[in-house]
């Protein structure tokens, strides 16, 4: 029942127009789950290699080399093989990359394949994904930290910080903070159309607008006001904030330019630390670039006990990164995103290690993601109590807030909601 019988590779869509792969696996019991890899725009310097054909077919962005190295080089190794055998699975996907970075493979052939024969193994064992991921104490929802305003690479706008966030701490269920969440989504797009016109309403990569604002005190300004608008206070909707600052920053100067002006890495920890006195900012995710393990600690010291300090690109869901990190206490939190290292395996390992250091685990999107609503049964599973997946608005990122909702009601009286919790 449990035999792989069939791994099959082939091209998807993601949410930019960008091919991406899928990757269907097959059991002898009739069983069968189908992943697809999402993709990053601003990728760290750690991640695994996402594999891209170039030339002008696809726009270059084609991966017929990854499909084919799911169907001719993992495919003839995986058939036979009881499709439980997860870790075991993806030793073999690591071997037979043999690289430190998946960049024989491909980290996006390597990613679908490897969560396609975790959701097989889930469907032939009919149990649900959070359940088979995280067995029985699988039961905590995660806190949605929502993209509502899109900067630096995700929008065509001109504000330098990645990501203005939302969070609805103050929900007493996940449902109810999709509810006050998707509130504040449509004061802040009246309030935007108000104030900036109706191109503000575009939105950018992750289903967040992408007004035509310069700096981002005019971003936090706006989040606050629709969070009153909304009927809301600070004791409901926490902010935060993605400066993805490796984006911001030049290696020549080392110096970061950001809403008008260059600064140091001290003079961006004061800016810092008066964001976070004006506005309620309980997350900052890398505040610096990514090898600057030293600046970010000073300022996790600084706002320790208020705001939850985070690395994406400062770990790139690697443990050897990661370990670093922890030796020196950077951060108090660490983003989770599969494709950052190719396998599941590799992912738990990691979330493993920050959990048992006392971080707490973000599991995460891409700005590239797709229908594929893997995450947010590994939120589930993992009892992380974070998800970051974008607006409340765009199917790919519905899709995941969609599942949650479906397992929040299949918990029941079982489901837990962290709310503020999520942060201590
Ligand atoms: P990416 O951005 O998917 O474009 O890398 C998401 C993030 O930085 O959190
Ligand atoms: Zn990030």
């Amino acid at each position: 029942m449990f035999e792989i019988v069939e791994v099959r590779g082939g091209y998807a869509l993601d949410s930019r127009g960008s091919p991406t792969v899928r990757v269907i696996v097959r059991t002898a019991g009739g069983s069968k789950g189908v992943a697809l890899a999402p993709s990053g725009a601003s990728r760290g310097a750690g991640e695994a290699l996402e594999l891209r054909d170039g030339g002008l077919r696809w726009a270059g962005r084609g991966v017929g080399l990854a499909v084919s190295n799911v169907n001719e080089v993992i495919a003839p190794r995986l058939k036979g093989l009881d499709v439980r055998m997860q870790r075991y699975i993806d030793g073999i996907l690591q071997a037979l990359d043999g690289t430190p970075n998946k960049s024989r493979l491909g980290a996006n052939a390597t990613t679908a394949t490897s969560l396609a024969v975790a959701k097989a193994a889930s469907e032939q064992l009919s149990t649900p994904l959070y359940r088979y991921l995280g067995g029985v104490g699988a039961s905590t929802l995660p806190v949605p930290l929502m993209n509502m305003i899109n900067g630096g690479v995700h929008a065509g706008n001109e504000l330098g910080f990645q990501e203005f966030i939302v969070i609805p701490a103050g929900a007493d269920s996940f449902i109810e903070a999709l509810r006050l969440s998707v509130e504040v989504y449509w004061s802040l797009k009246e309030l935007l159309k108000e104030k900036y016109g109706k191109s503000s309403l575009n939105v950018g990569d992750e289903g967040g607008f992408a007004p035509p604002m310069k700096i981002s005190s005019e971003a936090f300004k706006a989040l606050e006001d629709a969070v009153k608008r909304a009927g809301y206070s600070e004791s409901h909707v926490l902010l935060g904030v993605d400066a993805a600052a490796s984006q911001l920053y030049d290696s020549e100067s080392g110096t970061y330019k950001v809403d008008g002006r260059v600064w140091t890495a001290g003079e961006l920890l004061e800016y810092y630390l008066s964001i976070a006195s004006e506005h309620p900012i309980a997350y900052i995710e890398d505040p610096f670039n990514e090898d600057d393990l030293e600046s970010t600690r000073k300022l996790t010291g600084k706002l320790a006990g208020k705001t939850l300090i985070v690395g994406d690109d400062l770990y790139t869901t690697n443990p050897k990164h990661l370990a670093r990190g922890v030796e020196l206490g950077a951060s108090t939190g660490a983003i989770l995103k599969v494709n950052q290292i190719g396998t599941l395996s590799e992912a738990l390992d990691f979330a493993n290690l920050a959990l048992k250091t006392g971080l707490k685990i973000i599991v995460s999107h891409r700005s590239g993601d797709t229908e594929d609503n893997f995450i947010a049964d590994l939120a589930v599973a993992l009892n992380t109590g974070l998800i970051k997946t974008g607006a409340p608005a765009r199917s790919e990122r519905t899709a995941k807030y969609n599942r949650l909702i479906e397992i929040e009601e299949e918990l029941g009286p079982t489901a837990v909601y962290p709310g503020v919790k999520a942060f201590k």
